[in-house]
């Protein structure tokens, strides 16, 4: 049976890299975008869903005989502390509706995205091992933990083959985060490139975990990919990439523009950030599907460079031209 991938909020920072991969992997008549609006220039099948409507999610899965759910819609850590009861009842009810028309459909692998905004003041800072205790301080972080914790239900309850990760903040040139609080590491890229001053929300010693796309990209479909024997944490894996703080990719982006300018205003991110992880054990993702990172700060600085540029069109005469 061929396999077909519906993914849930598509046009999102990870979920637009993801479906161009997913396309790649499984054919592009094998992979179902969706989203809340239709996505620009999406090439390949795209249906709007509202992922708080379980019938729409229903309807989609029957219609083009669904075999795997990417669920990618949920509202990031620092947006949800703007609206806290509805940025829960988006992120639960989504899942809720994900997890049960998946059952419904005997569907056969879920992908559950989750954070490190699972992790509080009750986990160690550094090395955070897997099985931290878990006391999230943002909406967000509480709609994860809670999250990963109804996945295992659904597999201990139900058989249903449920994987997740905890993504470090993902970095990319390919699209633009939103809402989160290690959205800085991307957004210091453009004014880098775009030769503007950076105004960043965070202090410049804090140390937080990150991952260039690619590898997080990488994990992911290497985790779906896994035997399911091999998968033996049912809640959510760890996965580290780099650490870094924003003193250092500045120092990084400094290599190639000495003069780039920045100033720290600490907001309420900054509460935030002071409660996650700096590095991250990701040992179990290593010992049961062979997680490994192959970028580090210098890599995807230089990367992230190059593309943005490129995007950007600097160079050429009418500079500024952004190409996603
Ligand atoms: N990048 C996310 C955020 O900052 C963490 O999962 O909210």
């Amino acid at each position: 049976m061929d396999t077909v991938v519906l993914v849930i909020g598509a046009n999102g920072q990870l979920g637009s890299v993801l479906t161009a991969a997913l396309q790649k992997k499984y054919g592009i008549d094998n992979v179902i975008a969706s989203d809340l609006r239709s996505g620009d220039n999406f090439k390949g099948i795209f249906e709007i869903i509202d992922a708080t409507d379980r019938d729409r999610i229903h309807e989609v899965v029957i219609t083009y005989k669904v075999t795997q759910i990417y669920h990618l819609a949920a509202i990031l850590s620092a947006k949800g502390e703007e609206t806290p009861l509805a940025t829960w009842d988006i992120n639960m009810k989504t899942l809720f509706n994900v997890l049960e028309v998946s059952r419904i459909n005997n569907i056969n692998r879920v992908f559950f995205p989750s954070s490190i905004a699972v992790f509080g003041e009750g986990a160690p800072l550094e090395q955070t091992p897997n099985d931290a205790y878990l006391d999230p301080a943002t909406v967000y972080g509480i709609s994860k933990a809670a999250g990963e914790n109804w996945a295992q239900y659904y597999f201990l309850r139900y058989g249903l083959d449920v994987r997740s990760i905890r993504y470090p903040g993902v970095i990319g040139y390919q699209s633009l985060p939103g809402g989160g609080t290690t959205d800085y590491a991307v957004d210091i890229y453009h004014k880098a490139v775009l030769g503007e001053k950076f105004d960043c929300f965070l202090n410049n010693d804090t140390t937080l975990p990150m991952i260039f796309m690619e590898d997080a990209i990488r994990a992911t479909i290497a985790l779906m990919e896994a035997p399911k024997k091999d998968i033996t944490i049912r809640t959510s894996y760890n996965i580290a990439g780099v650490s870094f703080s924003p003193a250092e990719v500045v120092s990084e982006i400094r290599k190639l523009y000495p003069d780039f300018s920045v100033a720290y205003h600490p907001d309420f991110r900054q509460e935030i950030a002071s409660r996650w992880p700096k590095s991250i054990d990701d040992s179990s993702a290593v010992h049961d599907w062979g997680w490994q990172p192959e970028f580090d700060l210098e890599s995807i600085t230089t990367i992230m460079i190059q593309k943005l540029k490129e995007k950007y069109k600097i160079g050429a005469k009418n500079r500024k031209v952004l190409m996603f």
